[in-house]
């Protein structure tokens, strides 16, 4: 057995790694300010520290308090638009933050460190799937506040030891099969979610973010992987970890445009997805879809839930379940 720190642990991903830490016998400690994270998230008998990353005093009492084999590091700001409005804050956030962490980790002496990465890391692709070799040119600031923690990282590795896999996932969906976490953002910026929640009646219908490009349907082909399978990968990578620092890229390998996703809701929910078409979205690339081979080879690991009417299934029966996500939302 051994033990982890979870930053983020009250979040979306972050909860259902700290599940699957938990269902492998592992013990956990969670760190989230409860910015975009939820209490109801937390899983009943997991010491959870309320603090920011911000605050590296708050992190060294941390590593006081607790040895840990290694950390999980979610914790973030990842929105897109978002970042484009504020780039120096999603720059300055993510990378100082990450950083902090990192910085007490080494001291502390905890010498592995996995980071939620990103698909953004690469931009707009030249090829699809995309390998770990393709150029990271990213075209938002999210993206790049994750890449420069991953060049940070690199340098750690060389002055301090400190070994890092750098997990570039690309569209975390899905829940818990077990029903114990799922996913729920204000504001909820995802496909399969707002195609749900749109056709649950609590979200207005889904617009479609353009139907021209060139693609089998003319809408955009992205690749959703289950957010057990991102959590599943998390543990799988921490071996590769003795031999140094990785970097994959982690998705399902297989791309769904709009329309699939939205066929697929209505065959899980026997409902019509009340939608309108709409023109494109600037800076949305057509395709992105990961190639997952170099973590599959290398670690063992695979998609447990690869159909895309799992994933949809486990996020519908979660939705349909929790009409106030984890807690009741304010009046708008
Ligand atoms: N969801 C996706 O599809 C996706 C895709 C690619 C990468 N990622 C990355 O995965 C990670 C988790 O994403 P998510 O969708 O679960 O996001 P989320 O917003 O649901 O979870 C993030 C968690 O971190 C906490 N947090 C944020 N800032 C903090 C701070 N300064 N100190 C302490 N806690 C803080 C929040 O309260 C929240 O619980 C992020 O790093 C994100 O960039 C997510």
């Amino acid at each position: 057995m051994a033990r982890y720190l979870v930053s983020g642990g009250a979040g979306y991903v972050g909860s259902h790694v700290v599940l699957t830490l938990l269902d492998a016998g592992h013990e956990v400690v969670v760190l989230d300010d409860l910015s975009t994270g939820h209490a109801g998230a937390l899983q009943e008998g997991v010491p959870f520290v309320k603090a920011s990353l911000a605050d590296r005093a708050a992190l060294d009492e941390v590593f006081a308090n607790w040895r840990f084999d290694a950390v999980f590091h979610l914790a973030a700001l990842s929105l897109v638009g978002d970042s484009m409005k504020e780039p120096l804050r999603y720059c300055r956030e993510n990378l100082s933050n990450s950083i902090n962490l990192a910085e007490a980790a080494v001291k502390a002496g905890c010498m592995k460190y996995v980071l939620s990465s990103t698909a953004a890391v690469f931009g707009v692709p030249r090829e699809v799937p995309i390998t770990e070799a393709a150029p990271t040119t990213p075209v938002n600031p999210y993206g790049l506040s994750k890449l420069m923690m991953e060049q940070a990282l690199a340098w750690a590795e060389s002055a301090h030891g400190l070994r890092s896999a750098c997990l570039r996932y690309f569209n975390a969906a899905g829940a818990d099969p077990k029903g114990r976490a799922g996913e729920d953002h204000e504001p909820e910026t995802h496909l399969i979610p707002r195609a749900i929640l749109a056709t649950l009646g609590r979200l207005p219908p889904l617009h479609v973010f353009g139907t021209d490009y060139e693609t089998p349907d003319g809408t955009a082909i992205r690749d959703y992987v289950h957010v057990m399978d991102l959590a599943a990968a998390h543990v799988a990578v921490l071996p590769r970890l003795d031999g140094g620092s990785v970097r994959y890229n982690l998705g399902n390998g297989r791309g769904s445009s709009v329309r699939e996703v939205m066929a697929a809701v209505e065959r899980v929910s026997g409902r019509k997805v009340p939608h309108e078409d709409g023109p494109r979205r600037a800076g949305d690339p057509p395709v992105l879809v990961a190639s997952s081979a170099r973590m599959m080879a290398e670690t063992g690991w695979r998609p447990r839930y690869p159909e895309l009417d799992r994933i949809v299934q486990t996020a519908w029966e979660w939705h349909v379940k929790h009409p106030a996500g984890y807690g009741v939302r304010q009046a708008a």
